[in-house]
């Protein structure tokens, strides 16, 4: 293969830079042209797509977000459009193309691979919500950015005797809440794929107060409850003023973590080595310690389990 393009598509992610990085770098190594895509589908739509080099990836490795940028395409979506950007790529000679980004993007990627396209896929979300792989690029920044939060929370609510109710991202998943909330020692995780009950978490803020406990901290998944309506219902049940802090995007943002950074590095470099290759529709991804390959097809149906026994854990080590 010639020329490979690269994208980065959906919500952005830490580490999403290192990835772009290894795999610009391996493919020149490789004696191959790349070319980047600006804004994920949107962009390519757009044909808003440059000849990268060595240095367009210098500098980069510690940044948060991504140099590429990134959109949620509508147009992508449908057959019609994705036709269209297969065309584009062809025009602009890109015969393979890695694309970075979660489930959404995936699906556009095995509709290009269709296409006659050769794609690869990198997990790149926070939300660590893509079931073939252990751990998504970005969800370890993500936590370290909520455990820093969470910590400061605690100070406060400590010295004002309150609970805090904490919005955490994550879609639909659970994983951000309870990776963050187990590593911050929150007294209750709430997550979609558990029901919670407000009597349990005004019992353990009671439980909490006859041992002297000063805070509580509530961490809360998106899109679960409320938060200022849970926040409602624990403070006049428990009688302890009870705050609201909803994260948001900050918890998009920040120089990736280690982990963060050698997982973009040895995918990136992978996928651009499998296009070199020939290699078309796989998914890359980290489980057991490993990296590993499924279609893409695979790894936007495989559901992956809840962590019970973390979850279990994070609950036994809060009483
Ligand atoms: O998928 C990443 C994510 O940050 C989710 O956790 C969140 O629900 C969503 O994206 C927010 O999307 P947007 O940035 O488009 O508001």
């Amino acid at each position: 293969m010639k020329t490979i393009g690269i994208l980065t598509s959906g919500g952005d992610a830490p580490g999403m830079n290192s990835a772009i990085r290894a795999a610009v770098r391996t493919a020149l190594n490789n004696g191959m042209r790349i070319k980047g895509i600006r804004n994920g589908y949107d962009g390519l739509m757009k044909g808003d797509i440059y000849e990268m080099n060595v240095s367009s990836v210098a500098d980069i490795i510690h940044k948060g977000g991504t140099i590429l940028g990134t959109a949620r395409s509508t147009e992508f979506k449908e057959a019609e459009g994705q036709k269209r950007g297969a065309q584009i790529l062809t025009d602009y000679g890109i015969e393979g193309l890695i694309v970075i980004g979660g489930d959404g993007s995936y699906k556009g990627a095995k509709a290009l691979s269709d296409l006659g396209i050769k794609t690869i896929g990198i997990p790149g979300t926070i939300d660590n919500d893509m079931g073939y792989t252990d751990f998504t690029i970005g969800f370890f920044t993500a936590i370290e950015t909520v455990i820093d939060a969470i910590g400061k929370l605690r100070d406060t609510s400590s010295s004002h005797g309150r609970a805090v109710v904490i919005e955490v991202m994550g879609r639909h998943c659970g994983d951000l809440a309870l990776f963050s909330g187990l590593a911050g020692g929150a007294e209750s995780i709430i997550v979609p794929e558990h029901k919670f009950s407000i009597d349990e978490i005004v019992e353990k803020v009671n439980h909490g107060r006859k041992r002297g406990k000063l805070h509580h901290l509530i961490v809360l998944a998106e899109g679960v409850g409320n938060p200022y309506t849970v926040a409602k219902e624990v403070e006049e049940r428990s009688g302890v003023e009870t705050k609201v802090t909803v994260l948001g995007h900050v918890q998009r943002g920040g120089s990736p973590s280690a982990t963060d950074r050698l997982l973009g590095s040895i995918m990136g470099a992978k996928a651009a080595e499998l296009l070199k290759d020939e290699k078309t529709n796989i998914a890359l991804g980290y489980t057991n310690g490993q990296i590993t390959q499924v279609s893409l097809d695979e790894a936007v149906s495989i559901k992956g389990d809840f962590n019970e026994s973390l979850y279990e854990l994070a609950n036994k080590l809060s009483k």
